[in-house]
């Protein structure tokens, strides 16, 4: 058989980009208003301080107002929700971004309801999740990965998905309940499957669309995989290469991409399938905010 085919999800991403910059540009010279982007991060964790530049480095390509906020691991909760108020209170800022996880001592989910969810470009206040579960996208934020893998689905499925199978592997408040609630309104029938899932390789093999967000490398085999699947592959995973040289490593998904390539029509590989759509989709509805912001 012949193997998947690949899920491009730079070239997506990069078009997603090119309309983002295009309709900022139209909104200033209509408006004068930027769109601006505020990505605060607390601590050193080594991935988000590559997260939180990438997204800097795109709000700029894009011509947003951009600005980061880099607080110690030992800032204060409460010192942390001061900033929050104040990027709520700026006028030059449409999207607000507090890079997860925080440190311990801080509880992520006071904070996240801090932010004005007219600014939660991440689409993680109970406010926008409750819009998005009850259908109520049209003023909501969707949160940026399972938006950006909706839209690669999209590419190889369409937009309507009656009758077909979707499983997704992690129930996170981030991507595995979010995604669920977007293929259901697409008319999936939608499994969400976990760590205490029974059978998971079965619960898998019964997937046209297979979406993994577990953080696990390389935990779905092929063998799980029904042939012709859609996989999108959300995980990234940072693993010894001991085959490149002492103390290397590389990036693998949640997916055994080599094996489940053989089995799946289409699958997004990792590094370049649904990370650069993240970014993307943050463009995007950072843009909205200004927009919606702008009147
Ligand atoms: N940590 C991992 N993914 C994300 C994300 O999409 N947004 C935020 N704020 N933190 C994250």
């Amino acid at each position: 058989m012949q193997d998947a085919a690949v899920i491009d999800g730079r070239s997506v991403a990069d078009s997603v980009v090119e309309t983002v910059k295009q309709a900022a540009e139209e909104l200033k010279q209509q408006t004068g208003v930027i769109p601006g982007i505020a990505v605060v991060i607390v601590g050193e964790d080594p991935a988000s301080k590559v997260y939180v530049a990438s997204k800097g480095k795109k709000a700029k390509e894009c011509g947003f107002h951009s600005v980061q906020h880099t607080l110690a691991d030992s800032t204060s909760e409460a010192d942390l929700l001061a900033l929050v108020e104040e990027l709520n209170d700026d006028p030059q800022i449409h999207g607000i971004l507090v890079q997860l996880p925080l440190p311990g001592h801080i509880d992520d989910g006071r904070v996240i309801q801090a932010i004005n969810p007219q600014k939660d470009v991440d689409g993680f206040h109970v406010i926008n999740a409750g819009k998005l579960t009850t259908g109520e996208v049209e003023t909501a934020f969707v949160p940026c990965t399972p938006a950006g893998s909706t839209l690669l689905i999209e590419r190889v499925r369409g937009k309507d998905l009656s009758g077909l199978n979707a499983v997704v592997v992690g129930r996170s408040n981030i991507v595995g309940k979010p995604m669920a609630s977007l293929l259901l309104a697409a008319n999936a029938t939608v499994t969400v499957a976990h760590s205490r899932t029974p059978d998971l390789p079965a619960a898998c093999r019964n997937a046209d669309i297979l979406v993994a967000a577990v953080g696990r490398p390389e935990m779905i085999k092929g063998d799980w995989v029904k042939p012709g699947a859609t996989i999108i592959d959300v995980g990234i995973n940072r693993i010894a290469a001991p085959e490149r040289g002492e103390g290397k490593t590389r990036l693998v998904g949640d997916v055994a991409y080599g094996e489940c390539a053989k089995v799946a029509g289409a699958i997004t590989p990792v590094p370049g399938g649904v990370g650069p759509m993240t970014i993307a989709m943050l463009m995007a509805n950072t843009l909205v905010s200004a927009y919606r912001h702008a009147g």
